[in-house]
């Protein structure tokens, strides 16, 4: 059964609240998408199991903790899920970097692939799907479909801002797929979009309309 992990952290909301203001520029928007996204890897990644390894400290040998399991992969979804990347590296640098390009057509609201790019061990890696923006649903349903088709096997989706009808559609779709976000917003406006939710995820990090 899929979960819904909604992560209250202070700074994470205090973050989120200047990203969705409208006032908020481009470069600010991209610095606190970072480090939100730095915020969250860190509380997504708290039950990565743990193993002992034996160190020599410069006083004497130590036996301490180092993370074992499943290798890491994220999977952003282009293109605003390339601004969740580097917040995450930062904190998880060795994982690998899978792409899926999925565009959502504005009239049908449905997803349109036009490009997937993934690392060739995916199978055996732990994937963090990433996305600023669950609406509908339908873009980050796509996607990890695209991804159990390769093979994956273990699925996370991590996206700042959910619409309760794409979080249903996920978890409808993939009931073994755990959800993460910053927020659940009221609503789909007529168009789509989340209500109030930030605006257009991708035109406000990359500048453009
Ligand atoms: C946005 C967003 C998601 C999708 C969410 O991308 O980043 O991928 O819409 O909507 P959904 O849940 O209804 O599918 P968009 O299609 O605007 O593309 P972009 O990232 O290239 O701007
Ligand atoms: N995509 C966005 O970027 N924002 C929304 O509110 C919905 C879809």
């Amino acid at each position: 059964m899929s979960k819904l992990y909604v992560f209250d952290h202070p700074l994470i909301q205090h973050k989120l609240t200047y990203i969705r203001d409208k006032n908020t520029g481009t470069k600010e928007f991209r610095e606190l998408v970072d480090e939100v996204a730095t915020l969250m890897a860190y509380e997504i990644t708290r039950d990565l199991p743990l193993e002992e390894v034996t160190i020599e400290t410069p006083v004497s040998k130590a036996v301490a903790k180092v993370v074992s399991g499943k290798k890491i992969g994220l999977v952003p979804i282009l293109r605003a899920g390339l601004g969740m990347v580097d917040g995450i590296l930062k904190i998880i640098p060795a994982a690998k970097v899978g792409h899926v390009g999925l565009y959502r057509d504005p009239e049908t609201l449905k997803p349109v692939e036009y490009y997937l790019k993934l690392p060739s061990d995916i199978t055996e890696r732990e994937l963090i799907v990433i996305d600023p923006m669950l609406a509908t649903g339908g873009s980050a349903s796509a996607a990890i479909q695209l991804l159990k088709e390769k093979g994956a096997q273990n699925i996370k989706l991590m996206c700042l801002i959910a619409a309760p009808e794409g979080v249903k559609r996920v978890q409808e779709e993939h009931d073994d797929v755990d959800i993460y976000v910053a927020a659940v917003d009221e609503k789909l406006n007529d168009h789509g979009y989340i209500v109030p939710g930030l605006g257009d995820a991708g035109d406000r990090l990359f500048g453009t309309k």
